[in-house]
């Protein structure tokens, strides 16, 4: 598996915010992760006039994951305007969750966490296949 290059992931992500379209909360918000076979992919938040329809940058990065082949999220990082990490918030943790699992490494001010301490107790694909056995 590839090791994670976390300035690569800080500038794909820098690179992504510069695209979003935040014209309501004027807050652009870049993505980007690591995926298992080294590929890198990026989002960016995408904003509507009818405001709840905001996409996040982590929707626009999973929907780029599945579109370019699928696979495994190894690590993840998303920035604002000013290159400052950003915590992803609660409906995108449970994207990435079913996505890169709880393993998934995440980038903070405070260092690297794993995704299990962002959500913790998750629900994931596995509590259904275990129900449905
Ligand atoms: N936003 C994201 O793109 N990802 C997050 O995890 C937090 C919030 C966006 C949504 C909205 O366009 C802007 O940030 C302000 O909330």
């Amino acid at each position: 598996m590839k090791q994670t290059d976390w300035e690569v992931l800080r500038i794909t992500a820098t690179d992504a915010m510069k695209r979003a379209y935040a014209p309501y909360s004027k807050f652009p918000v870049g993505a980007a992760a690591l995926v298992d076979d080294g590929r890198i992919i990026s989002g960016c938040n995408v904003e509507n006039a009818s405001y709840g329809l905001t996409l996040c940058a982590e929707c626009g990065l999973i929907s780029s994951l599945v579109a370019s082949g699928g696979g495994k999220l190894i690590a993840f990082s998303c920035v604002d305007i000013s290159g400052n990490y950003l915590m992803p918030c609660g409906r995108c943790r449970q994207l990435l969750h079913e996505h890169g699992g709880a393993s998934l490494q995440i980038m903070t001010d405070t260092g690297i966490k794993p995704l299990s301490e962002l959500l913790p107790w998750a629900f994931g694909p596995e509590e259904i296949e275990r129900r449905l056995d």
